[in-house]
Formats: C-alpha cells, sequence, structure tokens
C-alpha cells in the first residue's frame, strides 16, 4: 500500500488504494487545510518533494500551471503511484490532531425550523456513536444519487448526546440545498458523512479572539464562539456579524443568552441592506460593507486571534482590512461554490 510521508516530521500515513491524500491523513487524524475537497479552492495544495501522483481533475485557479511544474499538487484530488509520496507539510513535530471521519452515520432530524425565508435550521442526533468533530469543522449531507453530498458546517459546539446544528440555505439551482429545506423534515433519517476540514479553534490559543461571520459563515462561528465561552475561555471573545438586514440576524435568542451568560462576550452586528431607518434605534448596529466599516470600529487587533468565514471575497476583504489595521493572527475559511450547491458552508453575505 503507498505511504504518504511528512516532511521535516517523517510520519508516515498509509494510503490505501484509491484513496486520495487528503483523505488518508484525515483518516489518522491529520487536520491538512481544506476547503472545497474538489479541486476547485486550492487550500489544500502543498509541495511535493518525492514520488508520483495523480492529480485529478483541478482548475488552473486553484493550482496554477507554474505551481505544478514546482511539483505542487492539490491533496484532496491527489492520490499516489509511487509506494512512497514525500510532501512538505507540518513541523518536525507534527501530531494528528483530528478526528478521523466517518461515513454514513445514520441520524434522526429531530427538529426543523424556517429561520429566514431563505434559511431552514436543522438539527440532527445520532442514532449511532456521535460523531466527535473539532468546532469549526463541517459534515457532509446529502443523498445519493439524486442529492449529492455537501458541505455544511455546524452551528453548535459539540455536545455529549451528539446533535448537530446546521443553516441550510435554499438555492433555487441546489439539488440538495433544495431537498434538505423542502423535503427532509422532523423524524427522517439523514446519513452524514465527517467531520471534515481544518478551520478549528486550538484550545492553546491564549489571546483574545475576534470572530468575525459573513451571511452563513455564522455556523462555524457559532460553533466557535460556543465552544470557546463554554469552555471557561477567559480572555474577551467578540463576534462581528456582517447581515443583509435583521431578519438575517438569525440566532438572536442564542446570542442574546451568550451576552448574557458570559461577561467576556460581545456581538456587534452590521447590515449590508437595511437603510437607515425608524427600527435602527432597537439595537447598536453599522451600515455598509464590513471590510470598509472595521477601520472605523473601536476594535483592537493588535494580539489577538482572528477568525474569519464567509464568502471567498468576504474573508479576502476581511482579512485584507484587518491586516493593514493591525497585526494580528489570522484563521480563514473561504466558502466555495459546491457545484450548484450553496450551503453553510458556502457563499453568502
Ligand atoms: S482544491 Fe483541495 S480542498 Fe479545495
Amino acid at each position: 500500500m503507498p505511504v504518504i510521508r511528512l516532511y521535516p516530521s517523517g510520519n508516515e500515513i498509509p494510503c490505501p488504494n484509491g484513496m486520495t491524500v487528503l483523505a488518508a491523513l484525515e483518516a489518522q487524524g491529520w487536520a491538512l487545510p481544506n476547503n472545497c475537497r474538489a479541486g476547485t479552492c486550492g487550500e489544500c495544495k502543498v509541495k511535493v518533494r518525492s514520488g508520483t501522483f495523480d492529480q485529478g481533475f483541478v482548475l488552473d485557479m486553484a493550482l496554477s500551471r507554474e505551481e505544478r511544474q514546482q511539483g505542487y499538487g492539490a491533496m484532496c484530488m491527489a492520490k499516489p503511484l509511487s509506494e512512497v509520496l514525500e510532501i512538505e507539510w507540518g513541523t518536525v513535530d507534527a501530531k494528528p490532531t483530528l478526528f478521523p471521519p466517518r461515513e454514513q452515520v445514520p441520524h434522526v432530524v429531530v427538529d426543523r425550523m424556517d429561520r429566514t425565508p431563505s434559511i431552514v435550521e436543522l438539527r440532527l442526533r445520532p442514532l449511532d456513536e456521535p460523531i466527535r468533530f473539532w468546532p469549526g469543522q463541517h459534515m457532509q449531507l446529502g443523498e445519493q444519487p439524486l442529492h449529492p453530498m455537501r458541505n455544511y458546517s455546524m452551528a453548535n459546539a459539540p455536545r455529549p448526546d451528539g446533535e448537530l446544528t446546521f443553516y441550510v440555505t435554499r438555492e433555487p439551482f441546489g439539488q440538495t440545498s433544495s431537498w434538505l429545506t423542502s423535503s427532509v423534515d422532523v423524524g427522517d433519517i439523514l446519513m452524514v458523512n465527517g467531520p471534515y476540514g481544518s478551520f478549528i479553534g486550538d484550545p492553546a490559543i491564549d489571546t483574545p479572539v475576534i470572530l468575525i461571520a459573513g451571511g452563513s459563515g455564522l455556523a462555524p462561528i457559532m460553533s466557535l464562539t460556543e465552544a470557546a465561552l463554554r469552555r471557561g475561555f477567559s480572555h474577551p471573545v467578540k463576534l462581528i456579524f456582517s447581515a443583509r438586514t435583521p431578519a438575517d440576524v438569525y440566532p438572536r435568542g442564542q446570542l442574546a443568552y451568550l451576552e448574557r451568560r458570559y461577561a467576556n462576550f460581545e456581538k456587534i452586528v452590521t447590515y449590508t441592506r437595511h437603510p437607515h431607518g425608524t427600527d435602527c434605534a432597537q439595537e447598536p448596529h453599522y451600515h455598509g460593507r464590513l471590510p470598509s466599516l472595521l477601520p472605523s470600529m473601536t476594535v483592537s487587533f493588535t494580539g489577538t486571534s482572528v477568525f474569519v468565514a464567509g464568502s471567498e471575497p468576504f474573508v479576502g476583504d476581511c482579512t485584507n482590512a484587518v491586516r493593514a489595521l493591525q497585526p494580528a493572527a489570522i484563521y480563514t475559511e473561504p466558502f466555495t461554490d459546491q457545484q450548484g450547491d450553496i450551503s453553510s458552508l458556502s457563499i453568502l453575505g
């Protein structure tokens, strides 16, 4: 069986025939960054030091011709052809940190709520051993062959009973999102694959945290926020949410609870499509695109850990805005279109 060797740690991970490098690493708990898992984003790109591999289909915007010539590969689609494939990734003392993903784990839909005209909240509870995950990660939901498996971030922190909360955005041309939001109902059984993703909150973080969400990027941000506060994180935790209108701040109750329960938590909301008006007095908020608003906010980013989730342009613009303001450690989760489906891990905002 081929082996993936990590440089410089020298760790060796078996890669069963037909498995991608990313899947093989995840199966052993290695957190190689990734996002689309389909060769379109470039998040899983690494330098291959030796060995040969079948790259599979990867878009040029994810892996350019020059990068291919320099020996880079997109590991979500790469399958080893040689006995050993050595890739440059991790540190000398790198260790696996993820929970290996599981497949086809049956869950019952225990709750379904229309949060906005386009967003449905689904709560699933496992019939089997709960799937363990890190806050910020995502699962895959779907029902082959009609409803392809799609990525959806959990919006809640891990719970002992394994319940998973998802915010699913209804998209007119999304086979899976249309099915999840229109046909799936309480009592139905859904098969869940996961967890996936490396946008995780490191429990070792010892700085104030600022979490920035655009649209459906709110799901992983809520998961990270809830998990940090529940485990007694003592530094300030600030959540900045860019929504279109007040109606899009759908977890308002959960946010209010966190504000009352944890003195170190604060939320800031901004609206992109809510003109100044009479209801502006109800709750403090900002108007406009968040990247342009960040410099005018009384938020200090110096020495903080910043997590940003949302559409690719949103994440890119916010990251640039933060970098231009003050030095901070920035972790990002840019959502990409999942070939027709746009999910809680995808574009919105
Ligand atoms: S290109 Fe590999 S995760 Fe997106």
